[in-house]
């Protein structure tokens, strides 16, 4: 599903609403918004109040931080360092905790730190402020702003986490209707249910450290059931950006993923044991072997994706170049521990594909920003 950029509705602004947040943009000749992020509810007032020079208050997406998405804009507001008029500019939020990024679009300003935020994760969450303006700097700067932009590891960079949202969809199946909440980036299809719920079939150490097939797609409504083959190997879910994690150790969000736990099967056995999820919703999820070996199985390539956009950075094999450069020493602990749910054959696990990128989530799922266009310019 495509994220929607944020709606302007202009209006008048309703009378006696929530908080008023004042942020100054470019104050003292600096290219920075003070204060540089906010955590605001719905019905918040945001006021820009644009200071000598020629900014833009301008929405972008998280992973293109100097590029407008369509969506909010204050347009250039040129104020005379003679000035006594300062222009202003104020939107209400129509979304309580949806992180909204912007940045200013004058030449140069943004890749030099010039970028704004609204409820964005704290540190050290890959989605923070502090990334989100590091990669400003990294992609469009000459970084000489105090935030520093991500270490390359040698000529590797990791792929970049992909510009995302919460969405909510209502599925229908059959008498039953319920609603969805997921975590939603672009390429993400809609989440259809199945007309025909399939079991989707992964065999587990079939065919040495793999799992058989190691991508698909499945639809909501559809299961998944892992067939654990001689070896002793886990299914345990994990984020795009830590694959040889669990994602409860990487979660900000306590999300848990699931588990399989250990599963040993003798080399001459007939019967194999199976761990079943459930498909909710389209959101990607990664998973990989916690068998610490040796080998260690998840840097060996033993992962696998369901519902991974082929089309974007946070593909398949993007995710097993990660978990084969992830090293021995950042695995400790990684296993399925077998405190998963469903550690009996057969037994449904919860998956929590909602954290498939390890980023946090977020509820509320408004996709619009309500946004005011202030008119009059102030004192
Ligand atoms: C930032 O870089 C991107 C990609 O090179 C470019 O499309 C965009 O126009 C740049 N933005 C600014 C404000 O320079
Ligand atoms: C403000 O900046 C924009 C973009 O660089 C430019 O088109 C516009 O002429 C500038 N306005 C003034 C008054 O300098
Ligand atoms: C105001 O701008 C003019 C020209 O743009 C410049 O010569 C002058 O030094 C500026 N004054 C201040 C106080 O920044
Ligand atoms: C399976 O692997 C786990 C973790 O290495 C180990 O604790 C367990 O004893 C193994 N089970 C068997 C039957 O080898
Ligand atoms: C598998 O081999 C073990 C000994 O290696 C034996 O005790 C067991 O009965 C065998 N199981 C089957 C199903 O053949
Ligand atoms: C993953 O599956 C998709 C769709 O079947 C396929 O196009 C892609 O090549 C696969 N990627 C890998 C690395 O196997
Ligand atoms: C999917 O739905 C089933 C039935 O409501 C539930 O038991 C399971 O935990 C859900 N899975 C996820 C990932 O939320």
């Amino acid at each position: 599903m495509t994220i929607s950029a944020l709606a302007l509705v202009f209006g008048l602004l309703p009378a006696a609403l929530g908080a008023t947040f004042t942020v100054q943009v470019g104050p003292g000749g600096q290219l920075v918004y003070d204060p540089p992020q906010i955590t605001a509810v719905k019905g918040d007032t945001v006021t820009f109040v644009f200071n000598p020079k020629n900014h833009t208050v301008t929405q972008s997406n998280f992973d293109t931080p100097c590029v407008p998405n369509g969506g909010a804009t204050s347009g250039f507001r040129p104020v005379s360092n003679t000035s006594a008029l300062l222009d202003q500019w104020q939107f209400v939020l129509a979304d309580d905790t949806k992180p909204a990024w912007f940045h200013c679009e004058q030449t140069g300003h943004c890749g030099k730190g010039m970028v704004f935020a609204i409820n964005a994760p704290a540190d050290p969450d890959p989605h923070s402020f502090s990334a989100f303006q590091a990669l400003a700097i990294k992609i469009n700067g000459t970084g000489d702003s105090s935030a520093s932009a991500p270490a390359n590891t040698g000529s590797y960079t990791t792929p970049p986490a992909q510009s995302w949202a919460t969405a909510t969809a209502t599925i229908s199946n059959a008498a039953s209707t319920w609603t969805t909440v997921y975590t939603s980036y672009d390429g993400t299809p809609a989440p259809t249910y199945a007309a025909q719920p399939v079991d989707h079939k992964i065999l587990v150490g079939a065919d040495g450290l793999n799992y058989t097939p190691s991508n698909i797609s499945a639809a909501v409504g559809d299961t998944v059931t892992f067939e654990f083959h001689p070896k002793n190997h886990t299914v345990t879910q994990s984020s795009f950006l830590a694959p040889c994690k669990a994602l409860g150790e990487t979660s900000t969000t306590g999300q848990v993923g699931f588990k399989s736990g250990f599963r040993p099967v003798a080399d001459n056995a007939t019967d194999f044991p199976t761990f079943q999820i459930t498909i909710n919703d389209t959101a990607p999820i990664w998973g990989y072997c916690g068998q610490q070996g040796p080998p260690v199985h998840c840097t060996s390539g033993m992962v696998f994706s369901i519902n991974a956009v082929e089309t974007g950075p946070n593909n398949f094999a993007a995710f097993k170049e990660l978990a084969m450069r992830s090293g021995s020493n950042t695995n400790a602990g990684a296993g399925g521990s077998g405190t998963g749910s469903g550690s009996a054959p057969g037994a449904s696990g919860s998956s929590k594909p909602n954290g498939a990128l390890g980023e946090s989530s977020v509820s509320g799922a408004a996709l619009v920003l309500g946004a005011f266009a202030g008119l009059a310019a102030l004192l």
